[in-house]
């Protein structure tokens, strides 16, 4: 997508050749930044730290580490402990073990002198085909907001409510639940967006309300526990989430306070969609809310805010009584019963086992 008119990724060769970059994206919406990654450790800490993330991203970033690692070591010791250091740095997204699966069968059989070029080239691979991914589903996602505009009168806008980050930040580009909003807004439907924060890292707030911004999409922040009012009162004709990990069956886990809103759908009739590419799917995991590990990260991240004062300096402050104690689960589980459908690069699945199946039989 466009920053200040330039086309942007969210990871790229650097122009030397030896290190890859990103988008810092923990110094977003306040100031565009840049990091260069140059070793296996960089990668790990830019995961784990979540200066990328977002499952596509992550898997993508994590496919680049280990061409950074092979470099220093190809040998199959280096391998292992490369692809033990990049698992280790998320659990939940998915799409992390099956890049780093890829690049590890693709490199393992090979002399170890020509494993980190084999990786580089995986890693490129890998980055096109999650924009490509993601474009279809766009191109899936594109007529339910084009059925729900020709139902309404002339003008009227068609209100997608998102939760978290899966916008283009999240993916290397494009984004999952925004390929279908920014595919309508480019066909020019009149979509307008309702951008959950999201609570405690305020993903929605921060990265999601920017990358609208940029594009030009209509669109409006709101707080996390909002969704269910303007549900009631019509103001949402359609939920679009992202994904970290779906499973076989259908489940879908994404970021903490997606499942309240998935009752909040189903209660008002309001369908409910995740846009899903297939490597976020976990054909090994069918009960979504018992098997997909939940990754806990620090309380300080609830106790605490970060934003731009007056003066333009960003500063952090303290929300919570000191000495209250917080507990900050990442992910939550939306069971596949209250999935309206999976929008796949494929197209629309129904979230069930079958429907999967029958949109990926190999
Ligand atoms: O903790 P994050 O910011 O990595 O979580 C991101 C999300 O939950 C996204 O909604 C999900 O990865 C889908 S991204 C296309």
């Amino acid at each position: 997508m466009n920053v200040s008119g330039r086309p942007t990724r969210t990871i790229w060769p650097s122009a030397d050749g030896a290190a890859v970059e990103i988008i810092d994206q923990t110094r977003l919406p306040h100031a565009f930044v840049t990091a260069r990654l140059g070793t296996l450790a960089d990668a790990a800490h830019a995961i784990r730290a979540m200066l990328v993330r977002g499952a596509p991203l992550i898997g993508a970033t994590a496919a680049w580490g280990l061409w950074l690692a092979l470099r220093a070591d190809a040998s199959d010791a280096g391998l292992a402990h490369a692809h033990a250091t990049l698992l280790a740095t998320r659990p939940t997204a998915i799409n992390l073990r099956w890049a780093l699966d890829r690049v590890r069968a693709h490199v393992a059989p090979l002399a170890p002198n020509v494993r980190a070029a084999t990786a580089r080239a995986l890693a490129v691979q890998i980055c096109d085909e999650d924009v490509a991914l993601n474009r279809g589903i766009g191109a899936a996602g594109l007529p339910l907001l084009r059925a729900i505009a020709a139902r309404k009168g002339p003008g009227e806008r068609v209100n997608v409510l998102t939760h978290c980050n899966a916008g283009w930040l999240a993916t290397v580009d494009v984004g999952t639940a925004t390929a279908p909003i920014y595919a309508a807004h480019d066909a020019g439907l009149p979509v307008h967006v309702w951008v959950d924060e999201t609570r405690p890292r305020n993903q929605g707030a921060s990265l999601t309300a920017w990358e609208l911004l940029n594009h030009g999409v209509p669109h409006t922040v709101i707080a996390d526990n909002a969704g269910g009012h303007l549900m009631q009162h019509g103001r949402v004709d359609l939920v679009i989430v992202g994904t970290d990990r779906t499973t076989a069956a259908g489940d879908v886990c994404n970021k903490i306070g997606t499942y309240l809103k998935a009752l909040a759908a189903r209660d008002n009739g309001v369908p409910f969609y995740a846009a899903v590419p297939s490597p976020s799917i976990d054909w090994t995991v069918r009960d979504g809310v018992r098997e997909i590990p939940i990754e806990e990260r620090s309380a300080r991240e609830v106790t605490h805010l970060a934003g731009r004062l007056s003066d333009g300096t960003v500063a952090e402050v303290e929300l919570t009584p000191v000495g209250s104690p917080a507990a900050n689960p990442a992910f939550d589980v939306t069971p596949a019963r209250l999935v309206t459908g999976l929008i796949t690069e494929r197209g629309i699945a129904e979230a069930t086992a079958e429907g999967l199946r029958r949109m990926f039989p190999s």
